[in-house]
């Protein structure tokens, strides 16, 4: 079974990526490249930032895509966590996955409202809408609590400056093994500093389109 490849799934990924391709932001073209750079490693105004971005899908490549699903089939991953939904890309491949894996369970995060919607709707045209609950709101609160025991893969890719705060919530429930894959983690040096630490307790390495891809060691 390979869900990314046959429809619907496939025929919805090529119109989104189109859809997404053509989305323009007056705010983000307002936005000089230094403010611009300074919001990315604003740890307090994330929600301003994103929010003025609200119209821009901001997707993973389908490259790191196809990619997230590789990771989840070949991990055999049951339980996935996501920071950041946007438009709901990234969450259709690891859907897909959990799909092909049989089953399972993913919690994504989103706080921007109209962006939850949509990507309630394209998981649903996708088939995978039973696999998926995005929990609406600043990640901060909603991952804060109710996450399950023996996460097998985290996927990182809100607001970068707050990566470390999201993987210290998730951080306790990952399975000895577990992947946290981490988009544009540039961005976060501190995050880098914590996953590649040897005391961090993960094995961790740049890889692909700006990812880091790390493993929890115990
Ligand atoms: C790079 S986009 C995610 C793209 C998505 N993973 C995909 O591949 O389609 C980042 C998203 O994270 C959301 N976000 C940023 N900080 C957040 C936070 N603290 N809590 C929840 N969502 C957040 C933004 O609104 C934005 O939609």
């Amino acid at each position: 079974m390979n869900t990314i490849a046959s429809a619907p799934l496939a025929p919805l990924l090529d119109r989104l990526f189109a859809e997404a391709d053509r989305a323009t932001s007056p705010a983000m073209a307002g936005l000089s490249r230094e403010e611009r750079e300074r919001l990315m490693h604003s740890k307090t105004e994330y929600l301003d930032f994103y929010g003025r971005l609200k119209d821009l899908w901001l997707p993973v490549s389908r490259r790191t895509g196809e990619l997230l699903y590789m990771l989840a089939r070949s991990t055999n991953a049951k339980t996935i966590v996501e920071f950041g939904t946007s438009f709901g890309i990234s969450t259709l491949y690891l859907a897909a996955a959990l799909r092909d894996n049989g089953g399972g369970r993913l919690i994504s995060s989103e706080f921007e409202v109209s962006k939850v919607a949509r990507a309630r709707q394209n998981l649903a045209a996708g088939g995978l809408a039973d696999l998926v609950e995005i929990r609406e709101g600043d990640a901060l609160q909603t991952l804060s609590a109710d996450l399950p025991d023996g996460i097998d893969l985290l996927l990182l890719d809100g607001a970068k400056s707050l990566y470390p705060e999201v993987l210290a919530l998730a951080e306790g429930r990952l399975r000895p093994g577990a992947l946290v894959i981490a988009d544009d983690a540039g961005y976060c040096p501190e995050y880098l500093d914590h996953v590649r630490s040897p005391a961090g307790g993960y094995l961790s390495t740049p890889f692909g389109d700006d990812i880091e891809l790390s493993m929890r060691l115990a």
